[in-house]
């Protein structure tokens, strides 16, 4: 089941085996990515498709010290290098494009200041070029601002298949600026941008109706988190929030829903994929910790379409060749997740080293 094809929107994958998008930290100075990213996702082609790491719709938002962006001609032109290869290598690959809210820093960003939907400071501390420092308060973005961030994702959207992208994905998740809207633990704001569910996901909406209008519903997915505390991030009803999602977004028709069951710390638990599949029509990934069996299982009983892998892909560049042999996995190195270079990047061995 899980090497069946499967079509999103307009993209055949060759398997329902997803690379779920992983933060890399690898990218040139001016967030412009480079060969070694070419290399290392087209190590990883064999993914049914290939989700690349979060992306900067616009500058000034940084979270992560040397991610990638896709707002200037430069980082387009850079993006072609990686899609040429994955291509090539037979592969399928879509961007994730987000808004980092306020989890940019200012120190990351020559000084500018981070923004949010209201003045509330992510607990704890972050990795900046400087060293670790607190989280910033963000500033309360106005009602008025919103259309240019709107903006932002189309314009990024469009660079996205201008860079030879086949979609994007919406990143709804992991409390960045979208998800920061959607849950009331980040959004106190009054008008017609908070309170409600159906006013917290209107920055979402509009920026799905503006990215789609531009580029096609089917080549637009959306990843959501209702339930992870990362981030510092909380909901009083997160089933009812991804409920609320769920049956709006049908009228979508998008590539896909990539749903993520739990929480990175453990803190947050109730079962969202149930409801989930329910509620939504269209094609549903689903992703965190699920092994090759029980991928399978989850596949076969129609529970999703297609699973996606975070770690896995990351230390395994042939993981479905892994998973159809029956194969141990490689076990990554957390140490070089964010280091620059090549080591524990695309070094990582596969079983038939060609
Ligand atoms: C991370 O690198 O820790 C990270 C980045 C983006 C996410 C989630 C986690 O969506």
């Amino acid at each position: 089941m899980l090497f069946d094809t499967v079509k999103i929107g307009s993209t055949e994958l060759a398997n329902r085996l997803i690379m779920a998008p992983l933060t890399r930290c690898r990218a040139d100075a001016g967030h412009v990515p480079n060969a070694l990213m070419a290399e290392y996702y087209s190590q990883r082609a064999s993914a049914g498709l290939i989700i690349c790491e979060c992306t900067m719709v616009m500058p000034n938002t940084s979270a992560f010290i040397s991610e990638p962006g896709i707002y200037s001609e430069q980082q387009v032109e850079a993006w072609k290098q990686v899609t040429d290869a994955v291509h090539t290598a037979g592969g399928k690959i879509f961007l994730q494009i987000w808004h980092a809210g306020r989890a940019a820093h200012p120190l990351m960003n020559d000084g500018a200041e981070n923004v949010g939907p209201s003045a509330i400071a992510i607990d704890g501390e972050v990795h900046t070029p400087s060293g670790k420092a607190a989280n910033v308060k963000p500033r309360e973005l106005r009602d008025d601002e919103l259309s240019d961030i709107v903006a932002a994702f189309k314009k990024a959207a469009e660079n996205a298949i201008a860079a030879g992208f086949d979609g994007v994905e919406v990143h709804g998740a992991n409390g960045y600026l979208l998800d920061q809207f959607l849950r009331d633990g980040s959004n106190k704001r009054d008008g017609s941008y908070g309170g409600s569910v159906e006013n917290r996901a209107r920055l979402l909406f509009e920026v799905l109706d503006a990215v789609t209008g531009a580029i096609g519903a089917e080549r637009v997915g959306l990843r959501l988190s209702p339930l992870n505390s990362y981030n510092s991030m909380i909901d009083s009803d997160p089933l009812g929030l991804v409920s609320y999602l769920a049956e709006r977004l049908n009228s979508y028709e998008l590539a896909y829903l990539h749903l993520m069951r739990a929480d990175f710390f453990g803190q947050q638990k109730a079962d969202v994929v149930t409801p989930v599949r329910e509620l939504y029509k269209g094609n549903l990934i689903v992703n965190m910790g699920y092994s090759a069996e029980e991928a399978d299982k989850v596949v076969s009983a129609g529970q999703a379409d297609m699973v996606a892998f975070g770690t896995g892909f990351l230390a395994n560049p042939d993981l479905p060749a892994r998973i159809k042999a029956g194969a141990d996995w490689n076990a990554p190195n957390p140490k070089t997740f964010y280091s620059p270079g090549a080591v524990g990047y695309t070094d990582y061995p596969t079983i038939d080293p060609a």
